[in-house]
């Protein structure tokens, strides 16, 4: 009888390395790939480049592979338990680093049916890594950026988005990564720190067009998508230019929010006369604004200010139903309570009648909940929405006290980043 040869596979970024591992497996008897699902791979690592279906189409048509099916998790043993192959062929990279656990169960199970693993050598110079890097200096599209944040929500709770004020920033964001392999799933651009970073007031009078100016060179050093914070998106008529722009230059979603006249920072809650739109009106713009939408993954998420304006739990929850009724594709719910317990309740009671519809949180006052507790009670993205501009500015203040008390340079310097670094930082310098 034939023999059968299981191999896991993300198959994004498929080079020589890929082929090596195939051509080694066929000839051992016939060729079954677990495709890994986009869900499993963002588990992770990043979002897959290619989808799924994308994926699916060009491994089942690699010489060498006689079937392909779906690897729901990156945990080998539900398809290997199912399929009992003869043999498990994979690269011998996953001896170390993030994989090493996988490896382990993956030898126990097959042992059960007398299984064996077979390592093929790592390809040198050629890695998916290294690939990766390549494809980020490369840089991406309108199209493709825009779509992301979409693909994201599809796959992974909780998107972790970070606040970014200019493009330095950003690459903060598109190139940071946690000891366990965290990473930011992409950038805010906040209307509190892109109006700050202008020594101008969080009310609106910052204008499109300079806001553009910033995404735009964000974007040209970036892959991520970037969530666009509109405030009141202004009134319904101009709103609908808005959503064209941002749809055009690449960004993934606009966050509008009910409120109506002089716009204030919400962080400052009923200390400032502020006031909530009526639903009609907002519905009204939202409405405009999904008419003005050329792209089916573009989204237009309603910010419901009820909590902050203490309106109430009802009224936020009456507010979520008329606005996802109007076509929003998201509630952003906000608090300003350093308890978690209204945006939780919200969660609950949200939940029980949309069960798939995007949530989106601003844990500022909240923020001794994690990220992974919020996902866990139904959040999908959080957003940090100003902490690299809260962190730079004593920085850079310490620094300049400093050039003042000493009279030079000398002290800073022992705590600044070097010429140097700051250089190889750019993209594009020698
Ligand atoms: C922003 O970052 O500008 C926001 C979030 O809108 S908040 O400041 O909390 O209102
Ligand atoms: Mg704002």
């Amino acid at each position: 009888m034939t023999k059968t040869v299981y191999i896991g596979m993300s198959a994004d970024l498929v080079h020589p390395g890929h082929m090596n591992i195939i051509k080694e497996a066929a000839k051992l008897g016939d060729v079954i790939v677990g495709l890994l699902t986009d869900k499993a791979i963002a588990s992770y690592k990043r979002l897959p480049y290619m989808n799924y279906a994308q994926r699916y189409e060009i491994i089942e048509n690699i010489k060498g592979v006689t079937q392909v099916i779906p690897q729901e998790t990156l945990d080998y043993r539900p398809n290997l338990e199912k399929l009992q192959p003869n043999f498990v062929v994979h690269g011998d990279d996953w001896q170390q680093g993030v994989q090493k656990k996988t490896r382990a169960q993956v030898i126990e199970c097959i042992s059960q049916w007398g299984g064996e693993l077979v390592e093929v050598p790592y390809s040198v110079g050629i890695s998916s890594s290294n690939l990766n890097k390549s494809l980020k200096e490369v840089g991406t599209t309108p199209d493709v950026r825009r779509g992301r944040l979409k693909r994201l929500i599809e796959t992974k709770a909780p998107v972790r988005i970070l606040e970014s004020h200019n493009a330095l920033s950003a690459l903060i964001a598109e190139n940071l990564k946690s000891e366990l392999g965290v990473e930011f799933d992409g950038v805010w651009s906040s209307s509190l720190t892109d109006s700050a970073s202008k020594g101008k007031p969080d009310i609106e009078t910052v204008d499109l067009t300079s806001r553009i100016t910033t995404i735009n060179e964000i974007f040209e050093v970036t892959t991520k998508p970037l969530i666009y914070d509109a405030d009141t998106g202004g009134i319904a008529e101009h709103f609908a230019f808005t959503v064209r722009t941002l749809e055009r230059t690449g960004v993934s979603a606009v966050i509008i929010e009910d409120k109506i006249g002089l716009k204030k920072n919400s962080l400052l809650g009923n200390d400032v006369f502020q006031q909530q739109d009526t639903i009609d009106n907002f519905c009204a713009k939202i409405n405009a604004g999904k008419r003005a939408q050329i792209t089916d993954e573009f989204m237009i998420i309603a910010r419901i200010e009820s909590l902050i304006l203490e309106q109430g739990l009802e009224d936020a929850l009456l507010r979520a139903d008329a606005y996802l009724a109007a076509g929003a594709d998201g509630i952003m719910i906000h608090s300003r309570h350093k308890s978690p317990s209204e945006i939780l309740d919200f969660c609950k009671r949200f939940r029980t009648k949309h069960e798939n519809i995007p949530i989106i949180v601003v844990p500022t006052s909240f923020n001794e909940i994690t990220a992974t507790e919020l996902a866990d009670a139904g959040v999908n993205i959080v957003i940090y929405a100003n902490h690299m501009l809260r962190a730079a500015y004593p920085a850079m203040k310490e620094t300049a006290l400093s050039l003042l008390k000493h009279d030079r340079s000398f002290e800073a310097e022992q705590t600044v980043l070097s010429v140097k670094e700051i250089l190889s930082l750019i993209p594009g310098t020698n």
